[in-house]
């Protein structure tokens, strides 16, 4: 493909319409987006049901149904957005981070389709995804804070300008999300557990009491590892005790220590840093504690909170065209080598950084 093709679409005037693929876990998912904003189709076909079984998800399955799906859903992508292939400006698909087998089958279909379509491929980071799945229903206002709360990952993102990111803070052991699915599989229940915990949690009129990983005063980091073990230490001692073990009080002083923490640590960061808004996003961003407390905080404190409605929280590729936007007005293409990159760096992602390889 030629620069002279890949100008002339971009300076037609009007807005691109981006085809973004995502298959970084066990969702497979295929989207339209115009002009990074408006989601003509967002299909996303989950395999929990498969996972469920082993409690967790297995990678090598993944792949497979990975495999199984993506053309299918693509294709629905396109039918349901009311458009034609030829009508797509650039293929975007999640680079990483994610499970390398998982990843690969959505680059191998999307750079097959920007071959075939001649249009450019934008290699996507899928946190940034995540924090620009905002960006489909608010209008975004730097600088800006955003807690990324997932079954892989929680940071804390400080963005001084469109496009760049700077992680201050980030888990030092489980993922938040991580956290939640294995206390709810040491409760027994089903895989992923956080909906489970967050439900219990709802149902309890106390809570068990348990520790809060503050780390040093001055860290925006996070620890769950911890909190994780206190909980296992309970079931543990009723079990040994023969006492009933009541769930949904231990669910509920789970929730309100991680709750507690991660909202703490966002309102701290926002004010430091002097954010205009603070974005919350990721899958635990389903979460009602979560979302009712820093809601609340925000309020007290005067800073505007962004949550992405629940489709959008959880892996879809709405998202990942919503933050491949950004390098598509940039010119900034991603090579048809390009590979799947497990550990891919989100600080490297942001457009100042942007390397012609
Ligand atoms: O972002 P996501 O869909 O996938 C990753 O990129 O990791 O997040 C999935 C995680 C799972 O760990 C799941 O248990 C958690 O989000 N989750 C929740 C809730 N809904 C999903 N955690 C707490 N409360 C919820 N309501
Ligand atoms: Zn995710």
């Amino acid at each position: 493909m030629t620069t002279e093709m890949i100008t002339t679409r971009a300076e037609q005037g009007t807005e691109e319409l981006i085809l973004a693929i995502e298959t970084s876990c066990d969702e497979t998912s295929a989207a339209i987006v115009r002009g990074g904003r408006e989601v003509l189709s967002n299909i996303v076909s989950s395999q929990i049901a498969t996972h469920q079984q082993f409690g967790g998800v297995v990678p090598e399955i993944a792949s497979r149904q990975h495999v199984e799906s993506i053309t299918r859903i693509t294709e629905q992508a396109v039918r349901k957005a009311g458009i034609s292939l030829r009508d797509i400006s650039a293929v975007a698909v999640t680079q990483g981070p994610g499970l390398v087998g998982a990843l690969l089958v959505g680059i191998v279909a999307a750079k097959s389709l920007a071959m075939a379509l001649s249009v450019p491929l934008i290699g996507t980071h899928h946190i940034a995804g995540h924090i620009y799945a905002n960006a489909l229903v608010h209008e975004l206002e730097y600088p800006l804070l955003a807690l990324v709360a997932s079954g892989g990952h929680t940071e804390l993102v400080l963005l001084e300008r469109e496009g760049e990111f700077r992680i201050i803070g980030r888990t030092r052991d489980d993922a938040v999300g991580e956290a939640y699915d294995k206390v709810a599989r040491s409760l027994k229940l089903s895989y992923p557990g956080g909906p489970h915990i967050d439900r219990l949690a709802q149902q309890a009129d106390r809570a068990t009491p348990l520790p809060r990983s503050w780390l040093e005063s001055d860290s925006y980091d996070f620890s769950f590892s911890g909190l994780k073990s206190a909980v296992l230490a309970v079931i543990n001692q009723h079990g040994m005790k023969g006492l009933t073990l009541d769930e949904p009080a231990l669910a509920r002083g789970f929730q309100e220590s991680v709750i507690e923490v991660l909202t703490e640590k966002a309102i701290r960061a926002a004010r430091s840093a002097g954010v205009r808004q603070l974005l919350l996003c990721g899958g635990v961003a389903a979460n009602s504690g979560l979302r009712q407390a820093l809601a609340e905080r925000c309020d007290a404190e005067g800073i505007p909170l962004l949550v992405p409605p629940l489709s959008l929280c959880s892996d879809n590729a709405a998202m990942i065209a919503a933050a491949a936007h950004l390098k598509w007005q940039r010119g900034q293409f991603t090579e048809l080598d390009m590979k799947g990159d497990p550990g891919l760096s989100l600080e490297d992602w942001s457009v100042s950084r942007h390397r012609e390889s």
